[in-house]
């Protein structure tokens, strides 16, 4: 996309900031996957790569009393982040780092868990499974949702669209494959549910397109991203049976 610099941070801000997310989830499942972990110290180190504007961190500091650290690259998500943190009575327990994934600064072995929910993707799945494992500590765990094909068999439309948006996209089979050779025991797994794209995510957004439609009518390239979006939700209302998120559980082994 040959869009500027600027416009594109404009478009991020309009776009996602004021979404209760920025990508498919909700607090069921981050509860479900939460659930799914083996044992954890009493105040485990928390890890929460591609925050966004927090939902799942929040969620993340109702479950455990650790410390968690809120990772995201954008200071639009963490202002937000910032602002929820006060509002829970959480200052001092959860923190913001303005950090890119790609260079984080952590020493290795630094955390009993590591939480991402639907960002893993953006540094490559199976780098982002090499990098996490060196940041947990032996026996640690690692949770997170990937973008995963549920069938075998996508039809054409769909298979073209995401060959565009997300080529590297692995069956779930493959990618329980990869974790296991990246060096993690499998604890589980699940398809995130059709609400979980909807409720928090597209709704809210498909109501915020005519506005933007508006904003930035003079903008092609901006405007290409807007239809992008909608073309993303067409394909998943048509074919939510063939692909979806899916949520993985899993531990670096003790040894
Ligand atoms: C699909 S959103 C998921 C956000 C959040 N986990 C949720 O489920 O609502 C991906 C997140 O990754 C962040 N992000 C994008 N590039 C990044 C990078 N290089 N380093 C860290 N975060 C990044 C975005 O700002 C966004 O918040």
């Amino acid at each position: 996309m040959d869009i500027t610099d600027e416009t594109f941070a404009r478009l991020m801000v309009d776009l996602y900031g004021s979404l209760p997310r920025q990508g498919p989830g909700s607090p069921e499942s981050t509860r479900r996957a939460f659930a799914m972990l083996g044992a954890l110290p009493a105040l485990p180190g928390v890890l929460d790569i591609g925050c966004g504007t927090g939902a799942q961190t929040i969620e993340l500091a109702s479950l455990t009393q650790g410390h968690i650290i809120g990772l995201d690259v954008f200071d639009w998500a963490l202002d937000t982040l910032a602002s929820r943190i006060e509002e829970a009575g959480l200052i001092g327990r959860v923190h913001t780092i303005q950090q890119s994934m790609d260079e984080m600064e952590f020493s290795p072995e630094s955390f009993d868990l590591i939480w991402s929910e639907g960002a893993l993707y953006i540094m490559g799945f199976e780098h982002a499974l090499k990098t996490c494992r060196s940041l947990l500590k032996p026996g640690a765990h690692l949770a997170a949702s990937e973008l995963s094909w549920f069938q075998d068999d996508p039809p054409s439309e769909l298979r073209q669209f995401w060959a565009a948006g997300y080529p590297d996209i692995k069956t779930v089979e493959d990618n329980v494959r990869l974790i296991e050779d990246c060096g993690y025991e499998m604890l589980g797994h699940f398809h995130l549910p059709a609400e979980d794209w909807w409720n928090d995510y597209y709704t809210p957004m498909l109501s915020l397109l005519p506005s933007l439609r508006q904003r930035y009518a003079e903008e092609p390239d901006a405007m290409a991203t807007l239809d992008e979006n909608e073309t993303e939700m067409e394909m998943h209302r048509k074919y939510s049976d063939y692909y979806g998120y899916e949520f993985f559980v899993c531990r670096r082994p003790s040894s």
